[in-house]
């Protein structure tokens, strides 16, 4: 595969690798909780070498990956050919696979005719200047330049990579990025991604400016609607989804999706899984879609979850995971029988679904069109416990209350009454518990990321809240999250609706001495 300097396996665990798997020790965690960056790696590597029974040794050189930008016509899902943004000419890009404590370098290729782009290592804890958000932590990659991004791995895990510039990651500029653990405590037979993802036939800038326009519109649309617009018109108000504290009435979608991507393709020629019966799989959820929620079921199945955006969990049996974007989930499922097994991501408005199908040698993979109703377990993060505590180390605390702000009819989504751009810097200082407490008004859902750090959901769970770096808020919930302040830079903090973000709705924590 093009870019890929250092052969990837994704076949997991030869009998041999398997023996020296050891339970626990959750490297990841203690990078996060324990305070300091480099104090979690040194700690990482004392845990490997008190453990005396390790086999990894770290690659001497970086890993490398060639990514190049391009601009291409592209039908992932059959559909009529529409520009795609691609890196080496794929959607989604390469899967980056690193092992825990490697160096990461990637050079990136600007091939597109007239833009800038960047990339963004959704939930990875790089040093602020290789974050790539434009104006923020990097100057955009202009036409015909490269850039590298280079940086020390320091955690484990399901993530993903995405272009930050305008909408190239609705247009296709994303990808999987597993760094995979030195002492794995997933028993798994098999090891997949399953990247999620929405699809246009017309330009996402287009569908910004009809968003926009609404305002404008006090009588109903213009004589030549596009037939997926009179379709979102229709989902606008749907019942809120149960088991949320959400108001009656929320709204469930900006945007009509003529498709939905599983592993870039659509359910038409779905992506396809080999499997044999008992089998463990672990199966790396990414929500990579630019406005789209997801309700994932695998048919026959439960799953048992195992992580959360990258972070390790104790383990809890749902049947469906409601996913916002930027989200990830690791889960495993056992392979209940011979047969063919529909995984199904569907749309949170119920407009379509994303499929992908696992099944047993010698059974074809068919795909089951139907679109499955709510599972009777969701997962409800209430349900999120980390494996060690994560509580904070001591700190002055620093308090910030933000209502998340805005509707359909303005189309102007707001942090506590600005709107990005025009926004005041949210200051914090190195050593700070910075405590978050989000309000949402707004009667849609808005799934929240902050760059360059975990932060724990105050779920309930005491010593144990889980990590995250994304985290749901349901229409008219109040939520709380903390982080300490331990990677000083700029740091980008907004909705991961690629349309919110676009209107506004973000903010920058900036570390002030
Ligand atoms: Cu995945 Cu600022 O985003
Ligand atoms: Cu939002």
């Amino acid at each position: 595969m093009a870019g890929r300097a250092t052969p990837g396996n994704r076949r997991l665990r030869s009998p041999a690798r398997r023996a020296l798997l050891v339970a626990g020790g959750s490297t990841a965690l203690a990078s996060v909780a324990g305070g300091g960056l480099v104090r979690g790696a040194e700690a990482a590597g004392a845990k490997r070498a008190a453990g005396g029974r390790d086999g990894y040794v770290p690659r001497p050189a970086p890993t490398q990956y060639d990514f190049t930008v391009a601009e291409q016509a592209m039908s992932p899902d059959g559909g009529p050919a529409v520009t795609a943004v691609t890196v080496n000419g794929t959607i989604p890009g390469p899967e980056i696979r690193v092992r825990e404590g490697e160096t990461l370098r990637v050079l990136v290729r600007d091939g597109l005719p007239s833009t800038p782009t960047t990339i963004h290592w959704h939930g990875l804890l790089v040093p602020a200047g290789m974050d790539g958000v434009p104006g923020i932590s990097n100057a955009p990659i202009a036409p015909r330049q490269m850039y590298v991004y280079e940086y020390p791995i320091r955690q484990t895990g399901t993530y993903w990579y995405h272009s930050h510039y305008g909408f190239q990651e609705q247009q296709g500029m994303y990808g999987a990025f597993v760094i995979e653990e030195a002492h794995d405590r997933v028993r798994a037979d098999r090891d997949a991604v399953v990247l999620l993802g929405d699809w246009l036939h017309r330009a996402p800038a287009a569908v910004f400016a009809a968003l926009r326009g609404e305002q404008d519109r006090a009588a109903p649309p213009s004589p030549a609607p596009d037939p997926g617009d009179a379709r979102a018109a229709a989902m606008k108000s749907m019942p809120a989804m149960p088991g949320t504290s959400g108001r009656a009435g929320a709204d469930l979608s900006d945007v009509a999706y003529p498709s939905f991507l599983l592993n870039g393709r659509g359910p038409a020629s779905p992506w396809t899984l080999e499997v044999r019966p008992g089998e463990r799989v672990r199966l790396r959820l990414v929500n990579g879609g630019a406005s789209t929620y997801f309700r994932v079921q695998l048919d026959g199945h439960a799953l048992e979850v195992t992580h959360a955006d990258g972070l390790a969990v104790q383990p809890v049996v749902v049947d469906e995971i409601l996913m916002g974007m930027g989200e990830t989930y690791d889960v495993v499922v056992k392979v209940a029988r011979a047969g063919s097994f529909t995984l199904h991501a569907v749309a949170q408005d119920g407009s379509g679904q994303a499929v992908g199908v696992l099944h047993t040698p010698g059974v074809a993979a068919s795909p089951s069109t139907e679109m499955p109703p709510p599972g009777a377990r969701l997962l409800q993060y209430a349900q999120l416990r980390a494996p060690e505590p994560t509580t904070l180390p001591e700190g002055p605390v620093k308090s910030f209350r933000l209502p998340l702000q805005g509707d359909m009819k303005s189309y102007v989504w707001m942090i506590d009454g600005q709107a990005w751009p025009k926004a005041d810097p949210l200051e914090i200082s190195p050593g700070d518990r910075v405590q978050v407490e989000l309000v949402n008004q707004t009667m849609m859902w808005h799934p929240m990321h902050l760059h360059g750090h975990f932060f724990r959901v105050l779920n309930g769970a005491g010593d144990l809240c889980p990590l995250k770096h994304t985290v749901n808020v349901a229409p008219g919930e109040t939520l709380r999250f903390e982080f300490i302040a331990d990677n000083p830079g700029k740091w980008f903090f907004h909705c991961h609706n690629a349309y919110h973000l676009e209107a506004g709705m973000a903010r920058e924590f900036v570390y002030v001495i």
